[in-house]
């Protein structure tokens, strides 16, 4: 698989996963509106027919985690966003201002995790 399309449905997924922490910890729906925003930019790249299967799959996974509570939400939360930084950080040059604002913004949802989710 090609990179744009990993990140295509990465993005897809954390679109999902945000919106689904967000049903019972609101302060995720900026990253929900970020996660969208990084969805977009690679739709103009790349589009695929798994983008909304993975972004229903994701927010079910959410929903569920989100009714587990906030140790499940920071877990995942966690593994979610450090596979992201990761992933950019392995697979795309540095120099794009675009990548550098979306692993700018990883690195703010990575820090949910290690915040109290119930304070706005
Ligand atoms: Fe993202
Ligand atoms: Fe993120």
């Amino acid at each position: 698989m090609d990179k744009h399309l990993l990140a295509l449905l990465g993005e897809a997924g954390a679109t999902g996963l945000a919106k689904g922490f967000s049903f019972r910890y609101k302060v995720f729906l900026h990253a929900y509106e970020e996660e969208k925003s990084h969805w977009n930019y690679f739709r103009n790249i790349r589009r695929s027919v798994l983008e909304f299967p993975v972004f229903y799959l994701f927010l079910l996974i959410g929903i569920l985690s989100s009714l587990m509570g906030e140790r499940a939400v920071k877990y995942l939360n966690k593994k979610a966003e450090e596979g992201a930084i990761d992933f950019y950080k392995k697979n795309f040059e540095p120099n794009s201002p675009e990548i550098m604002e979306i692993l700018k913004q990883e690195f703010g949802h990575l820090s949910l995790s290690y915040r109290d989710l119930r304070d706005k």
